[in-house]
Protein backbone atom coordinates (compact mmCIF):
# COMPACT_ATOMS: atom_id res chain seq x y z
CA UNK A 1 0.00 0.00 0.00
CA UNK A 2 2.92 2.34 -0.08
CA UNK A 3 2.95 5.48 -2.53
CA UNK A 4 5.42 7.94 -2.96
CA UNK A 5 4.91 11.67 -4.82
CA UNK A 6 8.21 12.62 -5.63
CA UNK A 7 7.88 16.28 -6.47
CA UNK A 8 10.28 17.21 -8.90
CA UNK A 9 9.13 20.33 -10.60
CA UNK A 10 10.68 23.70 -9.26
CA UNK A 11 12.92 25.78 -10.85
CA UNK A 12 15.68 26.19 -8.31
CA UNK A 13 16.69 29.53 -9.86
CA UNK A 14 19.10 30.28 -6.79
CA UNK A 15 21.40 27.26 -7.93
CA UNK A 16 21.91 29.55 -11.72
CA UNK A 17 24.05 28.96 -13.88
CA UNK A 18 23.97 26.09 -13.22
CA UNK A 19 20.44 24.67 -12.49
CA UNK A 20 17.84 26.57 -15.34
CA UNK A 21 14.06 27.11 -15.73
CA UNK A 22 15.41 24.33 -18.82
CA UNK A 23 17.23 22.02 -17.04
CA UNK A 24 16.46 22.82 -13.30
CA UNK A 25 18.49 21.61 -10.33
CA UNK A 26 16.98 18.46 -9.53
CA UNK A 27 18.17 16.81 -12.95
CA UNK A 28 22.04 18.24 -12.24
CA UNK A 29 24.66 16.29 -10.33
CA UNK A 30 25.17 19.00 -7.83
CA UNK A 31 27.35 16.69 -5.43
CA UNK A 32 29.60 15.47 -7.91
CA UNK A 33 28.91 11.90 -7.43
CA UNK A 34 28.05 10.63 -10.86
CA UNK A 35 24.14 10.70 -10.12
CA UNK A 36 21.45 13.82 -10.50
CA UNK A 37 19.23 14.49 -7.46
CA UNK A 38 16.91 13.23 -8.66
CA UNK A 39 18.43 9.71 -9.27
CA UNK A 40 19.38 9.73 -5.97
CA UNK A 41 16.31 10.38 -4.34
CA UNK A 42 14.50 7.90 -6.60
CA UNK A 43 17.14 4.93 -5.51
CA UNK A 44 16.54 5.57 -1.71
CA UNK A 45 12.88 5.59 -2.16
CA UNK A 46 12.88 2.94 -3.89
CA UNK A 47 14.62 0.77 -0.79
CA UNK A 48 11.04 1.43 1.23
CA UNK A 49 8.63 2.00 -1.40
CA UNK A 50 7.72 -0.40 -4.81
CA UNK A 51 9.42 1.57 -7.84
CA UNK A 52 5.78 1.16 -9.91
CA UNK A 53 4.29 3.21 -6.94
CA UNK A 54 6.81 6.13 -6.86
CA UNK A 55 5.27 8.41 -8.88
CA UNK A 56 7.16 11.89 -10.58
CA UNK A 57 5.55 14.91 -10.53
CA UNK A 58 7.02 17.53 -12.71
CA UNK A 59 6.06 20.30 -15.51
CA UNK A 60 5.45 18.51 -19.14
CA UNK A 61 8.69 20.31 -20.37
CA UNK A 62 10.86 18.19 -18.00
CA UNK A 63 8.69 15.12 -18.91
CA UNK A 64 11.73 13.59 -21.61
CA UNK A 65 14.64 14.84 -18.69
CA UNK A 66 12.86 12.60 -16.28
CA UNK A 67 12.20 9.58 -18.24
CA UNK A 68 16.01 9.64 -19.34
CA UNK A 69 17.40 10.39 -16.00
CA UNK A 70 15.29 7.21 -14.73
CA UNK A 71 14.98 4.36 -17.15
CA UNK A 72 12.90 1.95 -14.54
CA UNK A 73 10.21 4.55 -14.65
CA UNK A 74 7.14 4.27 -17.03
CA UNK A 75 5.33 7.09 -18.62
CA UNK A 76 2.37 6.50 -16.77
CA UNK A 77 4.03 7.40 -13.70
CA UNK A 78 5.14 10.74 -14.61
CA UNK A 79 2.55 13.17 -13.71
CA UNK A 80 2.73 16.05 -15.93
CA UNK A 81 1.60 19.66 -15.03
CA UNK A 82 0.52 21.88 -17.73
CA UNK A 83 1.47 24.86 -15.40
CA UNK A 84 3.78 25.71 -12.29
CA UNK A 85 1.00 26.09 -9.48
CA UNK A 86 3.32 25.13 -6.85
CA UNK A 87 2.82 21.87 -4.70
CA UNK A 88 -1.00 22.35 -3.12
CA UNK A 89 -2.78 21.58 -6.75
CA UNK A 90 -0.12 18.61 -7.83
CA UNK A 91 -0.21 16.99 -4.11
CA UNK A 92 -3.91 16.95 -4.56
CA UNK A 93 -3.92 15.42 -8.25
CA UNK A 94 -1.86 13.14 -7.50
CA UNK A 95 -3.79 11.92 -4.65
CA UNK A 96 -6.89 11.57 -5.91
CA UNK A 97 -5.27 9.38 -8.98
CA UNK A 98 -3.61 7.15 -6.06
CA UNK A 99 -7.07 6.99 -4.34
CA UNK A 100 -9.09 5.74 -7.49
CA UNK A 101 -6.16 3.34 -8.04
CA UNK A 102 -6.05 2.64 -3.92
CA UNK A 103 -8.31 3.82 -1.22
CA UNK A 104 -6.31 2.38 1.28
CA UNK A 105 -2.78 3.77 0.17
CA UNK A 106 -0.37 5.49 2.37
CA UNK A 107 1.74 8.26 0.66
CA UNK A 108 4.88 9.71 1.13
CA UNK A 109 5.45 13.54 -0.25
CA UNK A 110 9.12 14.28 -0.93
CA UNK A 111 11.02 16.57 -2.37
CA UNK A 112 13.29 15.21 -5.33
CA UNK A 113 16.54 17.52 -4.73
CA UNK A 114 17.59 17.44 -0.90
CA UNK A 115 20.66 15.77 0.64
CA UNK A 116 20.22 12.90 2.85
CA UNK A 117 23.15 10.65 3.62
CA UNK A 118 22.13 7.97 6.68
CA UNK A 119 19.71 6.14 4.37
CA UNK A 120 18.91 3.42 6.92
CA UNK A 121 17.85 5.75 9.10
CA UNK A 122 16.13 7.99 7.08
CA UNK A 123 14.32 4.22 5.98
CA UNK A 124 13.29 3.55 9.17
CA UNK A 125 11.83 6.89 10.41
CA UNK A 126 9.65 6.43 6.90
CA UNK A 127 8.22 2.91 8.68
CA UNK A 128 7.56 4.36 11.82
CA UNK A 129 5.41 7.44 10.26
CA UNK A 130 3.84 4.95 7.83
CA UNK A 131 2.57 2.75 10.54
CA UNK A 132 1.48 5.46 12.94
CA UNK A 133 -0.81 6.98 9.84
CA UNK A 134 -1.70 3.37 8.92
CA UNK A 135 -3.88 3.37 12.01
CA UNK A 136 -4.53 7.25 12.81
CA UNK A 137 -6.30 10.20 10.97
CA UNK A 138 -2.89 11.80 10.74
CA UNK A 139 -0.73 14.51 8.71
CA UNK A 140 3.06 13.46 9.52
CA UNK A 141 5.61 15.89 9.35
CA UNK A 142 9.54 15.15 9.69
CA UNK A 143 11.00 17.51 12.05
CA UNK A 144 14.69 18.74 11.61
CA UNK A 145 16.33 20.61 15.05
CA UNK A 146 17.08 24.22 13.95
CA UNK A 147 20.56 25.72 14.21
CA UNK A 148 19.93 29.35 13.17
CA UNK A 149 17.01 31.60 12.14
CA UNK A 150 16.29 30.22 8.69
CA UNK A 151 13.29 32.53 6.89
CA UNK A 152 12.79 29.78 4.28
CA UNK A 153 11.74 26.99 6.05
CA UNK A 154 8.69 25.76 8.34
CA UNK A 155 8.72 26.05 11.77
CA UNK A 156 6.97 23.31 13.91
CA UNK A 157 5.96 24.19 17.51
CA UNK A 158 5.24 20.66 19.63
CA UNK A 159 5.18 20.55 23.36
CA UNK A 160 7.72 20.48 25.41
CA UNK A 161 6.60 17.81 27.62
CA UNK A 162 5.98 15.75 24.96
CA UNK A 163 8.90 13.21 24.77
CA UNK A 164 7.46 10.51 22.41
CA UNK A 165 8.72 10.24 19.25
CA UNK A 166 5.88 11.48 17.20
CA UNK A 167 4.56 14.39 19.08
CA UNK A 168 1.57 16.16 18.06
CA UNK A 169 2.15 19.90 16.72
CA UNK A 170 0.90 22.50 18.59
CA UNK A 171 1.69 25.06 15.63
CA UNK A 172 2.73 24.97 11.98
CA UNK A 173 4.16 28.23 10.42
CA UNK A 174 5.31 28.51 7.24
CA UNK A 175 7.92 30.98 6.32
CA UNK A 176 8.54 33.33 9.60
CA UNK A 177 9.42 36.58 9.49
CA UNK A 178 13.52 36.87 11.17
CA UNK A 179 12.24 37.92 14.43
CA UNK A 180 9.87 35.61 14.88
CA UNK A 181 12.40 32.97 13.73
CA UNK A 182 14.41 34.05 16.14
CA UNK A 183 11.69 34.19 19.05
CA UNK A 184 11.07 30.49 18.00
CA UNK A 185 14.20 29.13 17.67
CA UNK A 186 15.13 30.66 21.36
CA UNK A 187 12.01 28.94 22.78
CA UNK A 188 13.70 25.37 21.87
CA UNK A 189 10.41 23.64 21.00
CA UNK A 190 10.35 24.27 17.00
CA UNK A 191 11.48 22.25 15.02
CA UNK A 192 12.28 22.73 10.78
CA UNK A 193 10.02 21.02 8.94
CA UNK A 194 11.96 19.19 6.17
CA UNK A 195 9.62 19.18 3.61
CA UNK A 196 8.90 15.10 3.75
CA UNK A 197 5.26 14.48 4.78
CA UNK A 198 3.77 10.94 5.60
CA UNK A 199 -0.21 10.35 5.16
CA UNK A 200 -2.92 8.02 3.84
CA UNK A 201 -4.56 9.13 0.88
CA UNK A 202 -7.83 9.31 2.84
CA UNK A 203 -6.50 11.92 5.56
CA UNK A 204 -4.90 13.89 3.15
CA UNK A 205 -7.69 13.95 0.70
CA UNK A 206 -9.96 15.35 3.27
CA UNK A 207 -7.96 17.80 4.60
CA UNK A 208 -8.10 19.39 1.21
CA UNK A 209 -11.91 18.81 1.35
CA UNK A 210 -11.99 20.80 4.45
CA UNK A 211 -9.54 23.83 4.12
CA UNK A 212 -9.18 24.00 0.43
CA UNK A 213 -13.00 23.12 -0.58
CA UNK A 214 -12.49 24.96 -3.79
CA UNK A 215 -9.32 23.00 -5.01
CA UNK A 216 -10.95 19.89 -3.68
CA UNK A 217 -14.28 20.64 -5.80
CA UNK A 218 -12.21 21.79 -8.95
CA UNK A 219 -9.99 18.49 -9.05
CA UNK A 220 -12.80 16.09 -7.74
CA UNK A 221 -14.80 17.06 -11.38
CA UNK A 222 -12.12 14.97 -13.31
CA UNK A 223 -12.39 11.84 -11.10
CA UNK A 224 -13.99 9.69 -13.62
CA UNK A 225 -11.16 11.04 -15.98
CA UNK A 226 -8.11 9.93 -13.72
CA UNK A 227 -6.09 7.08 -15.11
CA UNK A 228 -8.14 6.98 -18.30
CA UNK A 229 -7.31 8.49 -21.95
CA UNK A 230 -9.79 11.67 -20.80
CA UNK A 231 -7.38 12.46 -18.10
CA UNK A 232 -5.37 14.82 -20.19
CA UNK A 233 -7.78 16.26 -21.70
CA UNK A 234 -9.39 17.35 -18.45
CA UNK A 235 -6.08 18.43 -16.82
CA UNK A 236 -4.68 20.88 -19.24
CA UNK A 237 -8.30 22.66 -19.22
CA UNK A 238 -8.11 22.41 -15.45
CA UNK A 239 -5.32 22.70 -13.74
CA UNK A 240 -3.69 26.00 -15.06
CA UNK A 241 -7.22 27.69 -13.07
CA UNK A 242 -5.75 26.03 -9.68
CA UNK A 243 -5.02 28.32 -7.10
CA UNK A 244 -1.27 28.99 -6.87
CA UNK A 245 -0.16 27.67 -3.21
CA UNK A 246 2.20 25.36 -1.48
CA UNK A 247 1.01 22.70 0.90
CA UNK A 248 2.47 24.30 3.65
CA UNK A 249 0.46 27.36 3.67
CA UNK A 250 -2.83 25.76 2.34
CA UNK A 251 -2.82 22.40 4.43
CA UNK A 252 -0.23 22.55 7.08
CA UNK A 253 -1.06 26.03 9.07
CA UNK A 254 -4.63 24.74 9.74
CA UNK A 255 -5.03 21.69 9.74
CA UNK A 256 -5.44 20.33 13.49
CA UNK A 257 -4.10 16.81 12.79
CA UNK A 258 -0.99 17.45 12.21
CA UNK A 259 2.12 15.48 13.99
CA UNK A 260 5.93 14.96 13.85
CA UNK A 261 8.77 12.80 14.16
CA UNK A 262 12.07 14.33 15.16
CA UNK A 263 13.96 12.80 12.06
CA UNK A 264 17.21 11.17 13.04
CA UNK A 265 19.10 11.54 9.54
CA UNK A 266 21.58 14.61 8.31
CA UNK A 267 19.46 16.57 6.28
CA UNK A 268 20.18 19.29 3.79
CA UNK A 269 18.03 20.88 1.57
CA UNK A 270 20.49 21.81 -1.06
CA UNK A 271 18.17 25.29 -1.16
CA UNK A 272 21.81 27.94 -1.85
CA UNK A 273 24.95 27.18 -3.15
CA UNK A 274 25.92 27.92 0.70
CA UNK A 275 24.08 24.81 1.92
CA UNK A 276 25.50 22.65 -0.99
CA UNK A 277 29.36 23.81 -0.48
CA UNK A 278 28.62 22.84 3.47
CA UNK A 279 27.89 18.86 2.15
CA UNK A 280 30.60 18.88 -0.51
CA UNK A 281 34.19 17.72 0.42
CA UNK A 282 36.87 20.40 0.90
CA UNK A 283 40.78 21.21 0.01
CA UNK A 284 43.41 21.93 2.61
CA UNK A 285 41.95 25.56 2.29
CA UNK A 286 38.85 24.72 2.44
CA UNK A 287 37.99 25.14 -1.11
CA UNK A 288 35.01 23.13 -2.63
CA UNK A 289 35.85 21.86 -6.11
CA UNK A 290 33.46 20.11 -8.42
CA UNK A 291 34.32 18.65 -11.98
CA UNK A 292 36.81 21.34 -12.08
CA UNK A 293 40.79 21.39 -12.71
CA UNK A 294 41.99 24.04 -10.70
CA UNK A 295 45.38 26.11 -10.08
CA UNK A 296 44.92 27.64 -6.82
CA UNK A 297 46.77 30.19 -4.82
CA UNK A 298 45.58 32.62 -1.81
CA UNK A 299 42.10 31.05 -2.64
CA UNK A 300 40.14 30.53 0.59
CA UNK A 301 36.47 28.37 1.29
CA UNK A 302 35.24 29.06 -2.21
CA UNK A 303 33.65 26.43 -4.69
CA UNK A 304 34.13 26.02 -7.63
CA UNK A 305 31.94 24.44 -10.34
CA UNK A 306 32.96 23.87 -14.11
CA UNK A 307 32.24 21.92 -17.10
CA UNK A 308 34.91 20.22 -19.40
CA UNK A 309 38.53 20.36 -18.57
CA UNK A 310 39.18 23.97 -18.75
CA UNK A 311 42.43 24.68 -16.58
CA UNK A 312 41.19 27.40 -13.83
CA UNK A 313 43.05 29.76 -12.40
CA UNK A 314 42.51 31.51 -9.11
CA UNK A 315 45.04 33.66 -6.96
CA UNK A 316 43.89 36.07 -4.05
CA UNK A 317 39.59 34.92 -4.34
CA UNK A 318 38.32 34.27 -0.85
CA UNK A 319 34.05 32.98 -0.18
CA UNK A 320 33.20 33.40 -3.63
CA UNK A 321 30.79 31.39 -5.95
CA UNK A 322 32.71 30.58 -9.52
CA UNK A 323 30.94 28.24 -12.17
CA UNK A 324 32.32 27.92 -15.65
CA UNK A 325 29.50 27.04 -18.18
CA UNK A 326 29.47 26.90 -21.72
CA UNK A 327 27.66 30.01 -22.41
CA UNK A 328 28.68 31.61 -18.35
CA UNK A 329 30.98 32.44 -16.38
CA UNK A 330 29.51 33.39 -13.09
CA UNK A 331 31.76 34.60 -10.08
CA UNK A 332 29.73 35.68 -7.49
CA UNK A 333 30.20 36.44 -3.34
CA UNK A 334 28.49 33.52 -1.24
CA UNK A 335 27.76 35.92 0.60
CA UNK A 336 24.90 37.50 -1.75
CA UNK A 337 23.30 34.02 -2.87
CA UNK A 338 19.93 35.06 -1.75
CA UNK A 339 20.39 37.74 -4.49
CA UNK A 340 21.21 34.93 -7.46
CA UNK A 341 17.28 34.60 -7.79
CA UNK A 342 17.57 38.60 -8.19
CA UNK A 343 19.68 38.39 -10.65
CA UNK A 344 18.08 35.66 -12.93
CA UNK A 345 15.03 37.79 -13.33
CA UNK A 346 16.67 41.28 -14.11
CA UNK A 347 18.98 39.17 -16.70
CA UNK A 348 15.35 37.79 -18.15
CA UNK A 349 16.40 34.54 -17.69
N1 LIG B 1 5.77 18.99 -9.25
C1 LIG B 1 5.99 20.18 -8.74
N2 LIG B 1 5.25 21.26 -9.16
N3 LIG B 1 6.95 20.32 -7.81
C2 LIG B 1 7.15 21.56 -7.30
C3 LIG B 1 6.43 22.69 -7.68
C4 LIG B 1 5.41 22.52 -8.69
O1 LIG B 1 4.72 23.44 -9.12
N4 LIG B 1 6.88 23.75 -6.98
C5 LIG B 1 7.86 23.28 -6.19
N5 LIG B 1 8.05 21.95 -6.38
C6 LIG B 1 8.99 21.04 -5.72
C7 LIG B 1 10.40 21.59 -5.66
O2 LIG B 1 11.16 21.11 -6.76
C8 LIG B 1 10.90 21.02 -4.35
O3 LIG B 1 11.42 19.71 -4.53
C9 LIG B 1 9.64 20.90 -3.48
O4 LIG B 1 8.54 20.90 -4.40
C10 LIG B 1 9.47 22.03 -2.45
O5 LIG B 1 9.37 23.25 -3.11
P1 LIG B 1 10.28 24.50 -2.74
O6 LIG B 1 9.92 25.63 -3.62
O7 LIG B 1 11.72 24.08 -2.69
O8 LIG B 1 9.74 24.81 -1.28
P2 LIG B 1 10.47 25.69 -0.19
O9 LIG B 1 11.91 25.32 -0.09
O10 LIG B 1 10.15 27.12 -0.43
O11 LIG B 1 9.74 25.25 1.18
C11 LIG B 1 9.39 23.90 1.48
O12 LIG B 1 10.53 23.13 1.83
C12 LIG B 1 11.23 23.53 3.04
C13 LIG B 1 12.37 22.56 3.28
O13 LIG B 1 13.22 22.50 2.21
C14 LIG B 1 8.38 23.96 2.65
O14 LIG B 1 7.80 22.68 2.80
C15 LIG B 1 9.05 24.41 3.95
O15 LIG B 1 8.14 24.34 5.03
C16 LIG B 1 10.25 23.51 4.23
O16 LIG B 1 10.91 23.94 5.43
MG1 LIG C 1 13.26 24.20 -1.22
Amino acid sequence: NYYAILMAGGVGSRFWPVSTAEYPKQFHDMLGTGETLIQKTFSRLSQIIPKENILILTNESYNDIVLEQLPSVTQEQVILEPAMRNTAPCILYASLKIKKQNPDALILVAPSDHWIEDEMQFAANLKQSFNYCETQDTLMTLGILPTFPNTGYGYIEYDKLDSRLIKKVAQFREKPDYKTAQKFIQSRNFLWNAGIFIWSVKSIVAAFERFQPEMYAHFLKGFDAYNTTEEKAFIAENYPLAENISIDYAILEKAQNVFVLSATFDWNDLGTWGSLYDKLDKDESNNAIVNANVFLENATNNIIRTEGKKLVVIDGLKDYIIVDKQDVLFIYPKAKEQDIKKIVGKLNL
